[in-house]
């Protein structure tokens, strides 16, 4: 039977991973055909860079796809099934004040965590409900697929601002883990892995893996995570493309480990447990956005200009990662009703009995037509729900604040998180982030 063929629409078309979530598309034709594939962005000089490559990688190897690049969300949005959602309110630029400005407190300096990930949060809500908005005008029945972070926000955001829209927020972070496991384990993949999981974005735990037959990889896992976190044993064995400061995480991983060796964590849990050392081994003057800056945008830009420049694609080094790969397989089970489980953002809903039903949480779903279907993961232990409910609160008022444009919540926002020392240095870091976010955050009072 042939399957029913699917209109996508990219937005964050200028994105950094647009290019290989096409690639992941393309190789996928056979499980997850297109009829269209459509980009949208709200800055056209930079999607045009990424779309007049992606332009020559759909003519050579699936022309069958009509590709359009578009900023206007009519054409954008008007009949498509899926939209996949990355985009950067505030751009890499602001990801660095996001980075720099707690660092300079002494505070935590990250993308998602901390007052960082806070400030972005209030940056995204505006413009990802935008999208939503534009998908119900145009595309009523699409489902859209949200990697846009801070994604733990954004999905509080969603909840209490679209409660009905057919959003999915989802992180590829437990993948990519899951993938180092199934290397640390010399399995194929790791789609051989059945987990339970645990949590909030970029904050959960893992407290069961088997393999497909059923087997408990616990044990051995836990031994190796104890002495390498999640890195391989010789430095020989992690993948080439594997950079240093993500190498850190992975094998910070151990200490994270430590604290509680029942479950396996979030690499994200280091900047909660162990904010100290990473405030200590962290540049001020150069910080994350820095380094995707000088090499993730600018080898993935020279590269689309490459290939638009050359109009051939055949020998292009554009690769499809584990991010587009998650993705696609989401799209696909509620496309074609696969059932497969897949760890996604949802409204928690008795997923995990002992906390707040309406924090959104990363639990594993069944994926079908019907949507999602969150498992059940009991009750959870104090230590978890001590720190889930601190963190959930902390988010929740993010979105308050920005819903109510008070200042106070926010102030109380960052004041929650367990990486900010005192209200006071939480006071000194949001009247930073007001100044610098200006042009992004509605006025607070
Ligand atoms: P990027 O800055 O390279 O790309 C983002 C694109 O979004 C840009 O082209 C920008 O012009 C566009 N954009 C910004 N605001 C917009 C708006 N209101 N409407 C339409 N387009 C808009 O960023 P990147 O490094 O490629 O990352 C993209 C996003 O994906 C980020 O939010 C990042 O955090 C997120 N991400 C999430 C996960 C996850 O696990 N959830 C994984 C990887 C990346
Ligand atoms: C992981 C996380 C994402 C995050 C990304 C940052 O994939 O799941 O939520 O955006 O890492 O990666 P970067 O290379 O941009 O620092
Ligand atoms: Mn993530």
């Amino acid at each position: 039977m042939s399957l029913e063929k699917q209109s996508v629409v990219i937005a964050g078309g200028g994105s950094t991973y647009t290019a290989g979530i096409v690639m992941m598309l393309i190789e996928n034709q056979d499980k997850f055909p297109l009829r269209k594939l459509k980009f949208y962005d709200n800055d056209k000089a930079r999607q045009d860079i990424v779309a007049k490559a992606c332009e020559v990688i759909v003519k050579e190897r699936a022309p069958h796809i009509e590709f359009i690049s578009t900023v206007d969300p009519q054409e954008a949005f008007t009949d498509v099934d899926f939209v996949m959602a990355h985009i950067r309110v505030g751009g890499l630029k602001m990801r660095e004040k996001d980075e720099k400005i707690p660092l300079k407190h002494g505070v935590v300096g990250q993308e998602t965590c901390g007052p960082g990930g806070m400030a972005y949060g209030m940056r995204s809500i505006p413009g990802v409900i935008e999208l939503v908005d534009y998908m119900e005008k145009y595309s009523p029945n699409a489902w859209m697929l949200n990697y846009s972070n801070p994604a733990a926000i954004v999905a509080e955001a969603t909840r209490r601002l679209r409660p009905n829209s057919k959003i999915i927020n989802i992180c590829d972070m437990p993948v990519a883990i899951k993938k180092s496991i199934a290397d640390i384990l010399g399995l194929k993949d790791e789609k051989e892995i059945v987990d339970r999981y645990y949590g909030l974005n970029h904050f959960g735990w893992w407290t069961e893996m088997t393999d497909r037959q059923g087997n408990d990889l616990m044990p051995k896992l836990k031994k190796h995570i104890k002495k390498y976190g999640y890195a391989a044993e010789t430095a020989d064995d992690n993948p080439l493309s594997a950079e240093a400061s993500w190498m850190d995480t992975f094998q910070k991983a151990k200490d994270v480990f430590a604290v509680d060796p029942e479950t396996l964590p979030n690499t994200y849990l280091k900047y909660y447990l162990y904010p100290d050392y990473v405030v200590s081994h962290a540049n001020p003057d150069y910080t994350r956005a820095n380094e995707v800056m000088d090499n993730r945008e600018k080898n993935v830009f020279a590269e689309c200009e490459r290939v638009a420049n050359t109009q051939t694609a055949v020998d292009t080094s554009i690769e499809a990662g584990e991010h587009a790969e998650f993705i696609v397989q989401l799209a696909g089970a509620l496309a074609y009703n696969t059932y497969e489980r897949m760890l996604l953002i949802v409204r928690n809903n008795g997923a995990i009995a002992n906390i707040d039903q309406d924090a959104m949480v990363e639990v594993p779903c069944i994926v079908s037509k019907r949507g999602y279907e969150p498992l059940c993961m009991g009750t959870i232990p104090d230590f978890q729900k001590g720190m889930i409910e601190q963190q959930v609160s902390a988010e929740k008022l993010v979105v308050q604040a920005y819903l109510e444009q008070s200042y106070q919540k926010l102030w109380q926002a960052f004041t929650l998180s367990k990486t900010v020392p005192s209200a006071s240095v939480a006071k000194e870091i949001l009247d930073d982030m007001i100044e610098v976010n200006k042009e992004w955050w509605p006025e607070l009072n």
